[in-house]
């Protein structure tokens, strides 16, 4: 019998493939469909089960490694770019590297899959959009004001000094670059602001499985297993949209599978139904992980500094809600998943995770 080939439209080359979104796009793309993958990361641990699966190739490569790279982005397809350093503990602490990542190095990236008339899906942020301009006016609880728009919002960063957005201000970069590579270079892109996603295997619990300061989620997370209080920072008073991964990745399927209606555009995923004050988050955890952990105590919270817990240089976002009409009506897509739910799967996961490693401390 005549082998198929694959179609090389099909295939899909994923930079960052062993991050947090990164491996979620893996389980997804394995399991619900037939396009064949290939992965470059430094990292693979959270994708070693399917390091034997015939559809996924993974190749451990510097994204700054342009020759070994440039292959797997010349073979065309879609090329999905997802490496960043993306931890707010970084950005006043390793702003070199954090700038050099998350732009000085993609740019080569970006220009390749353009010569390559590859198809470029990039991962930007919510962090984007900075500060909300209705909050700095005082409008702050109108939650109409304080929606933000993909093609209408302005983008607010504050001060070199405030070194917090070198962040927000590399990914701006980058989609400015995508954006005239579009119309210069005829690049085919889709741009996504991912709006603060959870689920299993986010980040790393410090002292256990990586160094250093993770996002809140694992912050909160790490706390709780150690009985330590959970730090709110500056109160917890700012508030985010917590969207759950495996909304998060129907949205990316989706997009993948709608390549003329997510061409050329910028599309906000996020859940707004799920926003609250880090404080609240604070207590919902403390609450879900009283009720999977039987005999656990009521975790107490401590307020904290920006400046001490993050070091000079970090300013926050008060508040991000996304406005996802534009997804909806491209894309048909819509969040399922309350925070309640996200948060429950997620601590269920984290426990069944470092269980093992915490009996033995
Ligand atoms: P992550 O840190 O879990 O994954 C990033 C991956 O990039 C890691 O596996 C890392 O090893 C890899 N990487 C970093 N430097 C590299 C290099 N030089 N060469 C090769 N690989 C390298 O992050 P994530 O949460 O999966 O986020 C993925 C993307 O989505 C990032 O671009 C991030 O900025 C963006 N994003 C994520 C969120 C979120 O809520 N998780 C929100 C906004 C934006
Ligand atoms: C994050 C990161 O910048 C990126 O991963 C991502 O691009 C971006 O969100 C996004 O979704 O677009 P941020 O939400 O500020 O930014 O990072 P978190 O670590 O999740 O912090 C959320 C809030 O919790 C912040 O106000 C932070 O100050 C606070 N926090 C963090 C605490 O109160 N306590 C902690 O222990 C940790």
């Amino acid at each position: 019998m005549k082998k198929s080939v694959p179609d090389k439209n099909d295939s899909i080359t994923i930079i960052g493939c062993g991050g947090f979104i990164g491996s979620h796009l893996i389980d997804r793309l394995l399991a619900a469909t037939s396009r064949r993958i290939t992965g470059i990361d430094l990292a693979s641990d959270k994708i070693t089960r399917h390091l034997g699966n015939e559809r996924l190739t993974f190749k451990k490569i510097d994204m700054h490694d342009i020759a070994s790279v440039r292959p797997y982005v010349e073979q065309g397809g879609t090329v999905m770019l997802l490496a960043a350093l993306c931890n707010p503990a970084l950005y006043n602490t390793r702003t070199i590297d954090v700038i050099d990542v998350n732009c000085i190095g993609t740019i080569p990236l970006v220009k390749m899959a353009a010569e390559a008339g590859a198809r470029l899906v990039y991962f930007s942020t919510s962090e984007v959009y900075g500060r909300t301009a209705a909050s700095l006016a005082g409008r702050g609880d109108d939650v109409e004001q304080c929606l933000l728009r993909e093609d209408q919002s302005p983008f607010i960063l504050g001060p070199v000094q405030a070194q917090r957005w070198s962040y927000a201000c590399a990914k701006q970069l980058i989609e400015r670059y995508i954006f005239a590579c579009g119309r210069e270079r005829g690049l085919n892109y889709t741009i996504v602001r991912p709006f603060n996603f959870i689920g299993p295997r986010m980040d790393f619990i410090p002292g256990i499985d990586g160094e250093g300061t993770p996002r809140v989620l694992a912050c909160f997370l790490s706390a709780l297993m150690r009985g330590e209080p959970l730090k709110l920072v500056d109160g917890g008073r700012n508030r985010r949209c917590f969207t759950y991964i495996n909304d998060a990745i129907d949205a990316c399927v989706k997009l993948l599978e709608r390549p003329e209606a997510a061409k050329n555009q910028v599309f906000n995923i996020g859940n707004p139904a799920n926003e609250t004050t880090i404080a609240g988050l604070a207590r919902l955890m403390i609450r879900l992980w009283r009720r999977q952990v039987p005999g656990a105590g009521q975790a107490a919270v401590e307020e904290v500094s920006a400046a001490r817990f993050y070091g000079p240089g970090y300013e926050d976002s008060d508040r991000r809600i996304p406005d996802i009409s534009k997804a909806r009506k491209a894309l048909g897509w819509e969040p399922e998943t309350g925070l309640e739910t996200a948060l429950e799967v997620t601590i269920k996961a984290y426990i069944d995770q470092y269980r093992p490693t915490l009996r033995k401390e």
